[in-house]
């Protein structure tokens, strides 16, 4: 991974970066001493390298099995018990995946990620008479998304399969001891997995809640682990400033947040990581956004939305800044085709790769909105495959971390997301 701050030297100076480099070291050092605010929540830190074989090979087993079950897996769950899942899958499947017919793993099927009375009406229609089979992903079980999703999935295995043979189709990621869904899972005898309890559910993605699923659809688990764990040694607390990416992210986004830019867009060039915007969205809204203070973290897919939210971005209010990550091989060769007749004008781009299309459009839509006042932080990985994105996972969640230290907020608490529950539990008459 490379990580350039280059085009933001417009609208911070060197020394402005700088002046937070102890704040940056000292943040990754109450991280890793685990003193600082949110210090039961640090399991993350050390996870890539600590894992053990056995858990993943346990992971691996379970997975197998249920593809060996299966024709469609099912898993339920919600925020950082769906997201860091859903990303990495999207990311490494091929673009239309669900309409190849001959295929070596179940289709992995996303569910209890909202309360949609069509999307789970639909989902079972899908469903039926297909071979299925269902990972339930919850911290507590008492999430109401998941919750009323796992209780239709329940009763609709037990009906068509039997109590017995659903219990072999049911896997529960869960809490080690408390919980819902911990009691039901061992009322059921489902197999089970644990979410540590010092791992928060945004930091959760390389715990079985993002394996298990990303193992089922037939990815690399190890290797997503390794590139993780590359990137933790690369951001260890031993690792000075200037070679430690997660830090020069970290004090270069706080120092563009001092400076009014309030707004941080994750913009990526290639659709597969469409979802792994929406994950890192929770990952910072959710880490940062408290006591009145954090970046709003958007996302946008390019070149689809310079077609729509472009023009905000050239133009708008001068509040935001961006991040680009950028892939810089595809995975296939394309090229665009002459035309004889060129009515469309565009036979200077025959016989270009639609990668060198696309990377002229990256470099010149970053220079645009530089011009346009919009400061450019570059994140490069050379492909979409498990190694990178395991260490892009790492990355973000190192530099979130530090750079919620640095913000002066307790990195790992979410308390606002209980208000609308609350409201919500009392119109249901809870
Ligand atoms: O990051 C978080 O803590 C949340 O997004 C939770 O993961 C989400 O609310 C789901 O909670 P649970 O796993 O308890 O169902």
């Amino acid at each position: 991974m490379k990580l350039s701050i280059e085009n933001i030297y417009k609208f911070v100076s060197n020394a402005e970066i700088s002046a937070l480099k102890t704040d940056a070291e000292k943040s990754l050092k109450i991280l890793h001493d685990k003193t600082g605010a949110g210090n039961d929540f640090l399991g993350w830190v050390n996870l890539p390298t600590q894992i053990s074989q056995s858990e993943i090979d346990d992971i691996q087993a379970t997975a197998d099995k249920l593809s060996t079950l299966a024709d469609f897996v099912v898993v339920i769950g919600i925020g950082g018990s769906y997201l860091g899942a859903k990303s990495v899958i999207e990311a490494l499947s091929h673009s239309f995946a669900n309409f190849h017919t001959e295929r070596q793993r179940p289709v992995v099927i996303f569910a209890g990620q909202n309360i949609s009375e069509d999307y789970a009406c639909e989902l079972f229609e899908t469903l039926e008479g297909r071979s299925i089979a269902a990972v339930v992903i919850s911290k507590s079980g008492t999430t109401i998304e998941p919750a009323i999703t796992f209780r239709l999935i329940k009763k609709y295995m037990e009906n068509a399969y039997g109590v017995e043979a659903a219990r072999e189709r049911i896997v529960a990621v869960t809490d080690k001891e408390r919980g819902a869904m911990n009691t039901i899972a061992k009322k059921n005898g489902y197999k089970m997995f644990v979410i540590p309890d010092d791992v928060g559910g945004r930091f959760s993605v390389l715990t079985p809640v993002g394996l298990l699923p990303v193992a089922i659809a037939g990815f690399d688990i190890k290797k997503l682990v390794e590139g993780a764990a590359d990137m933790e040694k690369t951001t260890d607390v031993a690792i000075g400033f200037e070679q430690n990416q997660a830090c020069i992210y970290a004090a270069a986004r706080n120092a563009l947040y001092r400076k009014g830019k309030h707004v941080e867009i994750l913009a990526n060039f290639n659709p597969k990581l469409h979802s792994f915007a929406e994950w890192w969205k929770q990952l910072y809204g959710e880490s940062e956004g408290k006591n009145g203070k954090g970046i709003f973290p958007a996302s946008v897919d390019f070149t689809t939305d310079l077609h729509s939210l472009g023009q905000y971005i050239q133009d708008g209010k001068r509040i935001l800044f961006e991040t680009v990550l950028s892939v810089e091989n595809p995975k296939h060769k394309f090229t665009a085709p002459a035309d004889e007749e060129n009515i469309d004008g565009l036979n200077f781009i025959a016989d270009k790769r639609i990668d060198q299309i696309n990377k002229c459009a990256e470099q010149g839509t970053i220079l645009a909105h530089i011009d346009g006042g919009v400061p450019n932080i570059h994140i490069s990985i050379p492909q979409i495959d498990e190694y990178n994105i395991g260490s892009l996972i790492y990355f973000f969640e190192k530099a979130c971390g530090i750079s919620g230290y640095m913000l002066g907020v307790n990195p790992f608490d979410q308390p606002g997301v209980e208000a609308y529950k609350k409201n919500m539990f009392r119109l249901l008459g809870k």
